[in-house]
């Protein structure tokens, strides 16, 4: 469904990604895992648009969209919900939702839509006429997510959904992303949270400073790779020589 090759991304001086390849098939839930500064969010950015890529290709269901505008991106069906939500606080979570289907609006779609999101987060039923910053870090991480279902993605890419998150919401958000992975939703997910993405992923990828230094299933990682290290960065002690 998703493929990336050979993908440089910078800021300025800074090379962020160094020749990323990377997969992810229909109806798979990817982790994508790596320390702080390993370039999982530039990856995210450079696959939706918002950043574009020094040198590399980006393919999405047999079309290269690599540099293409994140409108046109997400028209296609790629949706992220970023790093810190971003859901908008003055507006309400009805506002919210509605901006989350713009590109597909249709009325009586749109209720259908409401409602399933309703069932999936009761809480936005409650919270419907309500601004968004009213709203706790869960409960605005849940409406990010919402939101981005709107557009009715064939990818959604989630960056961090547990982060800053109690212990409580936390299995809530993963209890989540396990539900729409078994409704079919192809799923590309950045977790600091190591263990918890790997026991639901289907197959993982392993960033350190902008490298691939992993890729394969669960199993392959966990015989390969101390998990401990995914988590803290590696011990240095040869943990990292990893070749698939
Ligand atoms: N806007 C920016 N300007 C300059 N450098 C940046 C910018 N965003 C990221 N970087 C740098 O690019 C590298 C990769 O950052 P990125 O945000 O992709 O990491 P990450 O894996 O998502 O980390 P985290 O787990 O902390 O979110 C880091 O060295 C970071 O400092
Ligand atoms: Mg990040």
């Amino acid at each position: 469904m998703l493929t990336i090759k050979d993908l440089n991304a910078s800021y300025g001086a800074i090379t962020a990604l160094h020749g990323l390849s990377l997969e992810v098939e229909e109806g798979e839930l990817v982790a994508l895992l790596g320390t702080n500064g390993a370039g999982k969010s530039t990856t995210l950015k450079s696959i939706c648009g918002v950043l574009k890529p020094t040198s590399g290709t980006v393919t999405f269901l047999g079309e290269e969209i690599t540099g293409k505008t994140p409108e046109a991106i997400l028209r296609k069906g790629i949706s992220l919900v970023p790093e810190g939500r971003e859901i908008f606080t003055s507006l309400t979570v009805s506002e919210n939702l509605r901006l989350g289907a713009f590109s597909s609006y249709n009325k009586k779609r749109y209720q259908a839509d409401l409602e399933e999101m309703f069932e999936l987060f009761p809480i936005l039923k409650d919270r419907f006429n309500q601004p968004g910053g009213l709203l706790s870090g869960g409960e605005q991480q849940q409406l990010a997510i919402a939101r981005a279902l709107m557009s009715h993605p064939k990818l959604l890419m989630l960056d961090e959904p547990s982060l800053g998150l109690s212990p409580t919401l936390v299995n809530q958000i993963f209890d989540l992303i396990a539900k729409l992975r078994e409704r079919g939703t192809t799923i590309l997910l950045v977790e600091q949270n190591a263990e918890r993405a790997v026991h639901l992923a289907d197959r993982v990828y392993v960033l350190n400073t902008g490298n691939l230094e992993f890729a394969g299933t669960p199993d392959q990682l966990e015989k390969e790779l101390d998990i401990a290290d995914v988590y803290f960065g590696g011990d240095g002690e040869g943990h990292h020589e990893v070749t698939l």
